[in-house]
């Protein structure tokens, strides 16, 4: 274990550390799991990618120009292989996931997922078992990625996109670590059947164990400790079981390993509210699948733009210390807009500097990406989603080309 990176300072201070300061130390956070160092052995990295449905493909299209220019100034190698998933897999082979392309999504070092769905397969027209979104499900399961992290960052540039006043969320920057393979989302039993006096009935089975509770739980703990060094947990145990373990496994766990991060907990309606009302209190929160969902979208919001925010999932460390991982943009695939050029590339370009930081433990690379995006939006440039009065529109190419001038004007820096 890494000895801590020095005292915390109290979440809302002014002398706590910058976003992408933050960001160095939370990818320090990961590393005390001791796997990334056999990664950064090979200079060569596997990455699947797997655009997906509507806009899926055209940010996905951003990201490789990226990996292009760090593969030529900065010296990385990246053997990538692309397949499809969700509707478009659906299309071609008539599932949205097949067994290959989750074998080779098991064997790479990370995969870089676009976005799934659209209206051509919803409503049960397909079978609610090959339904675009049950790829996604099955590859966080089959690759047992239990920590989702969602960071809910708000730019400066972008203070004015959110429907919340500028004081309330300036400098917000919150992670939420949900728990992304079990709960709800898997538990059994489930399913729709026939009752006896004809009606109908639909199941889904809220489970938790203790051991699901407590690595979800150490990923916050070690996250909380080289930020803010303040972790909620959040559950609803005042009606659920789950929830009551679920906090009974947080507090035990603190005693024995963290006592000197600062726990609170909060039911998960009360956290809802708490994040209109207050979000800079959060630093991290730590919750279950379902409640997580919900919560993650809510914190998107408050940064004004859901094209804005990337997600890692991680799963827990192997025999080599190595993580399997899984880097997608928070928002869905947006077939209205989908082949139109106007989409906003940059979470899922931001998703990719968390795969450089979390999967390759390139922080320098990362942290150019992020400043590049952090440029690009204090440059006035906007794509559609996060106009405002007196910015320039740009589309999804346009964004792209930007983000590598500035990439070239940190690397001549
Ligand atoms: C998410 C999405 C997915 C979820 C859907 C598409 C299955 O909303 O990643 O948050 O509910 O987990
Ligand atoms: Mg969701």
């Amino acid at each position: 274990m890494k000895p801590r990176a020095g005292p915390a300072s109290p979440s809302c201070s002014s002398d706590r550390p910058n976003r992408l300061q933050r960001s160095r130390v939370d990818a320090a956070a990961v590393a005390t799991f001791d796997w990334m160092e056999t990664v950064v052995m090979t200079a060569s990295y596997s990455l699947l990618l797997l655009p997906g449905d509507g806009i899926g493909p055209e940010v996905m299209r951003q990201v490789r120009r990226v990996i292009e220019w760090v593969e030529r100034k900065r010296g990385l190698s990246f053997q990538i292989t692309e397949a499809l998933v969700g509707g478009a897999s659906i299309d071609a082979h008539g599932v949205p996931l097949t067994p290959q392309v989750l074998e080779k999504a098991k064997s790479v070092d990370a995969v870089m997922l676009g976005a799934v769905g659209g209206p051509k397969w919803d409503g049960g027209k397909v079978a609610f078992e090959i339904r675009p979104e049950a790829a996604l499900l099955a590859l966080r399961k089959e690759l047992g990625l239990f920590a989702n992290l969602r960071p809910a960052t708000v730019f400066d540039a972008l203070v004015d996109a959110s429907t919340l006043k500028a004081e309330v969320v300036k400098g917000l920057d919150i992670m939420i670590v949900r728990e992304l393979t079990g709960g709800v989302y898997f538990g059994e039993p489930r399913g729709i059947s026939d009752l006896p006096n004809g009606e109908r009935i639909g199941v889904n089975t809220q489970t938790y164990t203790t051991s699901e509770i407590r690595r979800v739980a150490a990923v916050a703990f070690e996250l909380a400790r080289k930020r803010g060094n303040k972790l909620h947990s959040v559950e609803k145990c005042n009606v659920m079981e789950s929830g009551l373990l679920w906090r009974q496994e947080v507090i035990k766990l603190h005693q024995e390993s963290y006592s000197d991060v600062q726990l609170e907990h909060m039911l998960a309606d009360n956290c809802a509210m708490q994040l209109l009302k207050n979000p800079k209190q959060f630093d991290v929160i730590v919750t279950d699948n379902l409640f997580g969902d919900i919560l993650s979208d809510e914190a998107s919001m408050l940064t004004g733009s859901l094209g804005m925010l990337p997600s890692a999932s991680l799963g827990a460390p192997d025999a080599n210390g190595k993580r399997k991982a899984m880097y997608e943009p928070i928002h869905g695939s947006a077939p209205d807009i989908a082949g139109r050029d106007v989409a906003n590339p940059l979470a899922t370009l931001l998703s990719f500097a968390m795969a450089l930081r979390y999967s390759f433990d390139r922080e320098a690379e990362a942290a150019m990406i992020e400043t590049a995006v952090q440029r690009l939006l204090a440059g006035g440039l906007r794509t559609a989603d996060i106009m405002q009065p007196g910015m320039a529109r740009c589309s999804t190419t346009v964004m792209g080309d930007t983000i590598l001038r500035e990439l070239d004007k940190l690397q001549a820096a």
